[in-house]
């Protein structure tokens, strides 16, 4: 067998482990939060950040959210977290649905809100959303 015959089985064989994590995620998970987590946006801590805030959930994971302002507008906003997939999927599109928008707009937004553009969270995760949610809330009391 040649090299390339090696690689070529050795590509196979991850290909068929990817396509088998892949389907027992989709078994748990919607494809976005497989996505958001796969490739989280607003991944990062921030530098001197006009508002910041840190909260940890019951179930001991912790999610931080920086912002920063200009004036009423989120001009810029990221995260992190210690927590589960979900949990990074959560901070990765909330981080998405809020960057650019007013304060006003984004105290309006639920965690039903955030569940529904997750395509749904598994009941054990809908806690995630709420972590997100009412961090964003924190961190943007610091500005009042
Ligand atoms: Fe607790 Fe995700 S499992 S925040």
């Amino acid at each position: 067998m040649t090299d390339s015959n090696n690689k070529s089985d050795f590509d196979k064989m991850i290909e068929k482990i990817q396509n088998e994590v892949y389907e027992q995620e989709r078994m748990v998970f919607s494809e976005r939060v497989i996505k958001e987590y796969n490739n989280p946006k607003n991944i990062g801590k921030m530098v001197q950040p006009d508002a910041f805030a840190a909260l940890t959930g019951w179930c001991g994971d912790t999610m931080e959210i920086y912002l920063k302002m200009d004036h009423d507008i989120i001009e810029d906003i990221s995260f992190m977290t210690d927590g589960c997939g979900a949990t990074i999927a959560c901070g990765s599109m909330l981080t998405s649905m809020v960057k650019g928008k007013s304060v006003d707009e984004v105290k309006t937004i639920t965690d039903d809100d955030l569940v529904t553009a997750l395509e749904g969270l598994p009941e054990e995760n809908v806690h995630c959303a709420h972590l997100a949610i009412i961090t964003l809330e924190k961190a943007l009391e610091m500005l009042e």
